[in-house]
């Protein structure tokens, strides 16, 4: 009886927790529109079909340009062990992510509260991105001229407005799902 209290306990927090996480999303990208993106980590179904497909060289360096709490740098870290780093600019994904990352062990990642357009990403191998085509295209110009000529883009469900993909991955639904650019 006390355990079937406990766990329904647990699993209404749990509930309250992601719901006001999305409502905390929301609110910031309706009333905080410098942030530009919504906190919305990747689906799983699209890490799942990154990891189909995608071969990343173990060791090498990849940057999550709005990396929210960090869901996708854990898994580029433990699938391919790549060394990942994120550029997060609002307190609570970067305070929840680094709070995830001490829990589920990921002591590498480096989860930098900061606004990715100071990164410098030259020295980069991956680069993932996650945002709107509206975002895509603000910042397109600025990621093509400063990133290293062999390094790899990597977008999750979004289209760059001028240059093309040199592999679009589908899912299983045939939707084109994560774009593939080089310079
Ligand atoms: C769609 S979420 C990112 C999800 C994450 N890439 C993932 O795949 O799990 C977008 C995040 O970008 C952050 N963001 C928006 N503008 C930013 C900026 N200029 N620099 C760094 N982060 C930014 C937002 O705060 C938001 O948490």
């Amino acid at each position: 009886m006390i355990l079937k209290q406990i766990v329904l306990s647990l699993l209404l927090m749990f509930v309250i927790f992601f719901s006001l996480r999305v409502i905390y999303g929301l609110l910031v990208f309706m009333f905080k529109r410098n942030t530009l993106a919504m906190y919305i980590p990747s689906f799983n179904r699209h890490i799942r079909l990154m990891k189909e497909h995608l071969k990343l060289v173990p060791g090498k360096k990849l940057v999550d340009l709005w990396c929210g709490d960090g869901k996708a740098m854990r898994f580029f870290d433990r699938t391919f062990g790549v060394q990942a780093d994120g550029y997060e600019i609002q307190f609570f994904p970067h305070f929840y992510g680094k709070i995830l990352n001490k829990i589920l062990w990921y002591p590498d990642l480096r989860l930098l509260k900061k606004n990715f357009l100071l990164a410098d990403i030259h020295g980069y191998d991956y680069i993932y991105v996650y945002l709107l085509p509206q975002q895509m295209s603000d910042i397109e110009s600025r990621i093509f001229k400063n990133m290293a000529s062999g390094a790899l883009i990597i977008s999750n469900s979004f289209q760059f407005a001028i240059h093309k993909p040199y592999e679009v991955i589908k899912d299983r639904k045939w939707k084109p799902s994560i774009f593939l650019y080089r310079k």
